[in-house]
């Protein structure tokens, strides 16, 4: 492991960078987010990187090689993170890209390694994930420049606030040298710590659907109206809701998660008028999260219809099913063996920016193991030994993969 601050105590300095004092929520393009730059744009300088600030707000730096036109190693993660956050999620990913280069002590090698910093995988700000690891994929469409936040400000006017400028997005595509992707990221569940195995190897990562449902009713005097001429939005939402639930404990390998809900007015002696629910749907595959998806937004219809109440439903996200690489992973799982680990294979339940580069370029994702399997949680965290083991897999799949590509 490097002899700077560890990758642990540098994922919890960043921590500290929140827009909300005293627990880590860090969005898209927010003020701490300066900070972030700032702070791992010195070590990445300090490195031998040269580093920048793209136009979707990802922080990259470029290791260059021993000679120019070399092939390149992306190793990268997100550094936003959900509200009252863990430490580790993403981050780690750029903290242990950033060891593997620091443990080269400016040696140059016969390829290059760009080390990404993404700005926004989450989609808490604009209920749109993937922003900056889309921009790199040349997937960011004019609609999602115009995804409005709670303010009413546009995914165009936060970059531009931030000091940047979105007619430049098409600069951030990936470079025509660019060969491969390694995420390094926790597993956030419980396998690995089942199995007793500090690392593992991702094969695929499940497809996921995001949604934005809207109940509308009519706000009434909570004390006048009787029951019978009610338009409750939040009893049709809170039937819904039940119902996401009770499908997804009865159908195999589905999650579904409503985990967030804005009743207005939200006064205690007013029938609420209008609700706004979001609506996670996540299966390994993709035939069945989009049955389930249709079948929920029915059922979200029919909840509405029984109280004359109306649904509007958005669609944010519709995420495929990603394969890893067949090639790179066993690449990743025999430098597991070289370094002395088990290459335990194992699908990731959660979304990785790996996902959207996957379509461009070939791409494979180290896990480590998460303690009491917890993540989007203030108490997630991460093994130092484990952090090591992770690292030494790194160098061993980086000498491997320069020597077969430098
Ligand atoms: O939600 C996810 O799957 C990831 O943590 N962004
Ligand atoms: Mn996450
Ligand atoms: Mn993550």
């Amino acid at each position: 492991m490097s002899h700077g601050p560890s990758a642990i105590e540098r994922c919890r300095r960043l921590a500290a960078f929140t827009e909300t004092p005293g627990s880590t929520t860090r969005t898209f393009l927010s003020p701490p987010m300066r900070d972030v730059h700032r702070t791992l744009g010195a070590w990445m300088e300090a490195a031998g990187m040269d580093v920048s600030v793209d136009a979707a707000g990802n922080l990259r730096g470029l290791y260059r090689a021993r000679r120019p036109g070399a092939r390149r190693l992306l190793i990268g993660s997100h550094v936003d993170t959900v509200i009252d956050a863990g430490a580790f999620d993403g981050i780690l990913g750029v903290m242990l890209g950033l060891a593997l280069v620091e443990s080269l002590a400016g040696r140059r090698l016969g390829i290059e390694i760009e080390l990404l910093a993404f700005s926004e995988e989450e989609g808490v700000r604009f209920s749109m994930p993937f922003l900056g690891s889309r921009a790199l994929a040349g997937t960011l469409d004019t609609e999602v420049l115009a995804a409005r936040d709670r303010d009413g400000t546009t995914v165009a006017d936060a970059i531009r606030a931030y000091g940047l400028d979105p007619a430049r997005l098409a600069e951030c595509r990936l470079a025509p040298n660019a060969a491969a992707y390694l995420e390094f990221h926790i597993e956030q569940g419980p396998v690995l710590e089942s199995l007793g195995l500090p690392l593992g190897v991702v094969t695929t990562i499940v497809g996921q659907s995001r949604h934005e449902l809207t109940f509308t009713g009519s706000v009434n005097h909570a004390g006048t109206t009787p029951m019978n001429l009610r338009r409750d939005a939040l009893a049709a939402a809170c039937e819904w809701v039940t119902a996401v639930e009770s499908l997804a404990r009865g159908t195999t390998g589905l999650v579904a998660t409503v985990g967030a809900l804005e009743v207005t007015p939200g006064a205690v002696n007013v029938v609420p008028g209008r609700v706004r629910a979001s609506l996670d749907v996540r299966h390994a595959s993709d035939a069945g999260r989009i049955r389930a998806v249709e079948h929920l937004l029915s059922a979200a219809s029919a909840a509405a219809a029984k109280r004359t109440v109306t649904l509007g439903a958005v669609c944010k996200l519709d995420q495929p099913a990603v394969a890893c690489d067949n090639a790179l992973t066993d690449t990743v799982a025999a430098a597991f063996g070289e370094a002395g680990y088990t290459p335990h294979r194992l699908a990731s339940g959660a979304g990785h920016d790996a996902m959207i580069l996957a379509p461009q370029l070939p791409v494979a994702m180290i896990f480590l193991r998460t303690p009491r399997g917890l993540s989007h949680h203030p108490d997630e965290d991460v093994l130092p030994g484990d952090v090591d083991a992770a690292f030494e897999v790194g160098r061993a799949f980086l000498e491997r993969w320069e020597q077969a590509h430098g």
